[in-house]
């Protein structure tokens, strides 16, 4: 009888220990995370990227889809995952709520809480982009998406959002002139009127590699590369800039004011620069992209706002984790990454990468028993917790 009831409390602590995490997972740790771009035949496997992660450090992973190879590899490794639903599915979750629940159940649902499947990203780059159609689905989606992962009870666990290239605004110099589109702004106002009921960022993706490369003759590139630069003043905020990303942040703001809302924050979740590009292509080389990457770090790692926004402390994702051979485009497109195939570190950044050594080192085995000793001794806090509330009552 006696080891019933302690059956009995066990069951209860371990789902209870559940529900914690599950409430207190994060949708962002620290400041630093990466993109998983999988378009590519000579990447490592899902779970060998688990392991990369962990031993890199980087906790915070957006992939731009829901691969269930991915999912599965980071169940129980803490690695907070921002999945994508690609544009391709977005008329069908916008044309239909209930698709989009059983895409929600399939693709998220069914994998917590053990892979912390904190976000999912609706769409990317669509607003600005070639597709009409796609800009008028848009908000339908979302909403879908929103409304089937609240009615699962994963609202406050699954943040919902949409990240937005560079061509949405208009006027970026200086920053404090940027404005949204015309014609993108009448897309843009609604989503953004959602999104601030709902708590979610704005989501951009900045290239000061594309910004440069649009007009060398101008922009200094020690500016692009966060590298000792005059930089700009702007005159309207009275505020000087020392790198282009930041910015590109502000200018961010400045357009989010300007269209009502004032309070959202700006996340970043693309920015890289490739390591090796066609002829004109001529910033991507192997010391631009590494300069850039080892002082974006630099610069995340401070924990600091912006100029215009001293308090929201800048998030990044990198683009991206690795090389991807078989996406198509400019050379540039394909060299972007900051890891080689084999997990190494493709330049230094200060990063330990994985040496062929080390990842045969460390199995998947071991890191899955360090999951598991994490999750014994959250349980054994919360049993010494329940104890005490229970001698109290
Ligand atoms: C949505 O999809 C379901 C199942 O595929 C179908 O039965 C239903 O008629 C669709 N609803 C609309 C509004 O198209």
């Amino acid at each position: 009888m006696k080891s019933h009831h302690h059956q009995l409390l066990f069951m209860f602590l371990v789902f209870f220990a559940q529900k914690i995490e599950l409430l207190t997972a994060e949708t962002f740790t620290g400041t630093y995370g990466i993109n998983y771009g999988r378009i590519a035949d000579n990447i490592p496997s899902p779970d060998e990227v688990a392991t990369l992660l962990r031993a890199a450090k980087i906790k915070n992973v957006r992939i731009y889809d829901a691969d269930h190879s991915v999912l599965k590899a980071f169940s129980g490794t803490g690695l907070q995952l921002v999945v994508g639903l690609p544009n391709g599915f977005v008329k069908e979750m916008s044309a239909n709520a209930s698709h989009a629940m059983a895409w929600v159940k399939e693709n998220v649902q069914a994998f917590l809480p053990k892979t912390s499947v904190c976000g999912i990203a609706v769409g990317n780059e669509i607003l600005g982009g070639g597709d009409y159609e796609l800009w008028e689905a848009l908000l339908g989606a979302v909403k879908n998406i929103y409304n089937a992962v609240d009615k699962l009870g994963l609202a406050d666990v699954v943040q919902i959002s949409t990240a937005h290239s560079q061509a949405v605004f208009d006027n970026s110099y200086p920053p404090s002139s940027c404005i949204f589109r015309e014609n993108v702004a009448q897309f843009m106002k609604p989503l953004l009127e959602f999104f601030s009921q709902i708590g979610s960022p704005f989501c951009l993706n900045a290239y000061p590699f594309l910004a440069y490369m649009s007009d060398p003759e101008n922009i200094d590139i020690n500016y692009a590369l966060f590298q000792k630069t005059k930089g700009i003043y702007d005159m309207k905020t009275d505020l000087h800039y020392d790198n282009m990303l930041d910015a590109q942040i502000d200018a961010t703001y400045a357009a989010l004011e300007d269209a009502g809302f004032k309070k959202m924050e700006v996340i970043v979740t693309e920015t890289g620069w490739a390591s090796l590009g066609d002829t004109n292509e001529a910033a991507a080389t192997v010391n631009n992209a590494r300069t850039f990457n080892y002082n974006l770090r630099k610069r995340l790692a401070k924990k600091k706002g912006t100029p215009l926004r001293p308090k929201m402390v800048v998030k990044a994702y990198i683009f991206a984790i690795f090389n991807e051979n078989l996406k198509s485009g400019p050379t540039s497109e394909r060299n972007f990454g900051l890891f080689k195939p084999d997990g190494s570190i493709s330049y230094d950044i200060g990063f330990h990468g994985l040496s062929s050594a080390e990842s045969s080192l460390l199995s998947l085995k071991a890191v899955q028993s360090q999951g598991l000793t994490k999750s014994y001794i959250l349980i054994l806090t919360i049993s010494a917790a329940a104890l005490i509330l229970f001698l109290k009552q």
